[in-house]
């Protein structure tokens, strides 16, 4: 079995796996959520640079041979690193992908103004991960970024669709418009954000694209395996999904039926060090 990895620091991710087997539902995945320490957001870079090379490490070691880091604050403070320094001892062929690049390069169509603005993680933000690929990219494109530190809290409590969310949801969006007024496209740079689509349509002017990050994602993948044949050919197409934790199994079920709105397969796992 060398099932696709999909990583993320809990819960986000799977919006992302959804995407991505909606398009190539003939491989077998095998998501990991780091539940037990998310979330990531708020860590430094070198705690998120560790525990997610454990991750990467337990995936490579359970038979993927291509990783995709579902999480924005992994890909901004860890992918580079893994990439150059650490992926070379998990064997010449193994992969680690991010979804930051796949976003950005996306990001050309979507916006008129060429205005745009980033809703993240505190980590992602503070990292400028986003300006960086924007301006090697776009240089053209002007960008702004929110901090949204209360909008995964939201989510993983499960509170995303309820009047107690209206508060923070209205009071992030405020913020990134007073800063720029001109934005006509806001990206939901974090994982978790899709589920508050229906908040965030709420309180957004009209004329303004909210984009989720996850179809770019699985279209990137898509041209990447498109690309590399021989990749395409070494991951195994059984057309299953699993899923590890490393917090409990039952709190990772009862959560992952709000993403996925179905039964999961899952697995508790320790990361070692
Ligand atoms: N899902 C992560 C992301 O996309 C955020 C959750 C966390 O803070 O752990 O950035």
């Amino acid at each position: 079995m060398h099932p696709i990895g999909i990583f993320d620091s809990g819960y986000g991710g799977l919006t992302i796996l959804h995407q991505i087997r909606q398009r190539q539902p003939q491989y077998d995945y095998l998501y990991l959520g780091d539940n037990a320490r998310a979330p990531y957001g708020s860590h430094s870079f070198e705690i998120v640079y560790q525990y997610t090379l454990q991750a990467v490490e337990e995936l490579f070691a359970r038979g993927c041979e291509l990783i995709i880091l579902a999480c924005n604050t992994a890909s901004a403070k860890a992918l580079r690193t893994i990439q150059q320094s650490d992926l070379k001892r998990f064997g010449p062929d193994k992969r680690v992908l991010g979804i930051i690049h796949p976003t950005v390069e996306a990001l050309d169509n979507l916006t008129t103004s060429r205005h745009i603005g980033i809703l993240a993680t505190q980590g992602t933000i503070n990292s400028n991960s986003y300006e960086i690929e924007i301006a090697k990219l776009h240089p053209d494109i002007k960008v702004t970024g929110q901090a949204c530190p209360l909008w995964v809290p939201l989510v993983e409590n499960n509170e995303f669709d309820t009047p107690g969310a209206d508060y923070f949801v209205q009071k992030y969006l405020n913020a990134i418009l007073e800063k720029d007024a001109r934005i006509d496209t806001l990206i939901l740079a974090c994982t978790h954000y899709p589920l508050l689509l229906k908040k965030i349509h709420e309180f957004i002017p009209p004329g303004i694209n909210v984009i989720p990050q996850g179809k770019y994602v699985a279209e990137s993948l898509d041209n990447y395996l498109r690309r590399h044949p021989d990749m395409a050919e070494r991951c195994s197409k059984g057309g299953s999904c699993k899923f590890l934790t490393t917090e409990s199994a039952e709190k990772f079920c009862e959560n992952a039926t709000l993403f996925m709105r179905q039964a999961v397969d899952v697995e508790k796992i320790t990361l070692h060090h």
